[in-house]
């Protein structure tokens, strides 16, 4: 049985026992780059996490009497933290089945199933009505997608005076030659180990898409990487704190290990993931031309 009071979001030791090193090699090379991640447990991946995804549902004027839709949830980490801090109701879709299944357990553990819904689905093509949400949220999402044609269709699902906020990845404009060459390159690994298009877009270009979409009062703000005492406040807020949060952990490392030991593909994915967030995120001479934005746009 899992533990269930609102604040907890952790696997017992016996539900760690039977979900651990469930799938063969074989079976998890199979798996598509987020299926996989989400099968290893990663929380989530956006820069900025728990902290940016409240500041992103306060620019969005998230509260209890909204309704907000997240598009490319994951395992619905953030989601499920959105719902319990802000009361609202969230719809989360994302098109990695996995990850949806994942996301569904942790709504049915944390005992918010009631305004928690999760499903398969995809960004450009919305199963929802016309005019459905007070906000349609992206976190390191929107990055991955052809920003015209997802941003129109996150337009068409919200209601009249509702808002897109995007938390996502961005690069100056007119960076040197060397850098930009180094910048190119992790942008190519990102398109490889995910088998999705990435490219960064400046932050002009960013405020250019949402103003495309025809939404109103863009506003890009600009942010540096600087992980903080906050957002550990914050994952443990997520977690729920108890010795299974050390075990969740002690899991997911052991599960890389076990299967970085054993496969050749996923131990050269892991060293090319690890390349990219070197260039993107710690090198100085080229990390100080990337950051990330969160930005919003309303419907009028
Ligand atoms: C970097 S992960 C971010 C997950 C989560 N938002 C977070 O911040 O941790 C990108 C997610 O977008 C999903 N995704 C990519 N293309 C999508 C699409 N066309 N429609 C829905 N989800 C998509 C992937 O499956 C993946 O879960």
């Amino acid at each position: 049985m899992s533990e269930s009071s609102g604040n907890q979001d952790v696997q017992t030791g016996k539900e760690v026992a039977a979900t651990k090193n469930r799938l063969s090699v074989k079976e998890a090379e199979a798996l598509g780059y987020y299926d996989f991640m989400s099968y290893l447990g990663v929380p989530y991946y956006h820069t900025g996490g728990l902290v940016s995804t409240r500041k992103l549902a306060e620019l969005c004027l998230v509260d209890p009497t909204k309704k907000v839709l997240m598009v490319g949830c994951g395992t619905g980490f953030s989601a499920c933290y959105l719902a319990r801090k802000t009361g609202c109701e969230v719809v989360g879709i994302d098109i990695a089945e996995l990850s949806i299944e994942k996301a569904k357990e942790r709504a049915r553990r944390q005992g918010i199933s009631d305004r928690v819904e999760f499903r398969v689905g995809d960004a450009y093509a919305l199963p929802f009505e016309a005019g459905t949400f007070d906000a349609v949220i992206t976190e390191f999402v929107s990055q991955f997608l052809d920003r015209s044609r997802a941003f129109k269709e996150f337009a068409r699902a919200l209601k009249p005076g509702g808002y897109v906020g995007i938390n996502e990845m961005y690069k100056e404009k007119g960076i040197p030659p060397k850098a930009a060459e180094e910048i190119a390159y992790a942008e190519k690994i990102f398109r490889e180990i995910t088998g999705l298009s990435f490219s960064l877009p400046t932050p002009e270009e960013w405020k250019n898409g949402l103003e495309e979409a025809g939404l109103k009062n863009v506003n890009v703000r600009k942010f540096r990487p600087s992980p903080g005492l906050g957002e550990v406040k914050a994952l443990i807020e997520g977690m729920g704190w108890s010795w299974n949060f050390a075990l969740y952990f002690a899991e997911l490392i052991l599960k890389t290990g076990k299967y970085s030991l054993f496969s050749r593909k996923i131990r050269h994915r892991f060293k090319k993931l690890g390349e990219g967030k070197k260039i993107l995120l710690r090198k100085k001479s080229t990390s100080k031309y990337v950051g990330y934005i969160l930005a919003t746009g309303m419907k009028e």
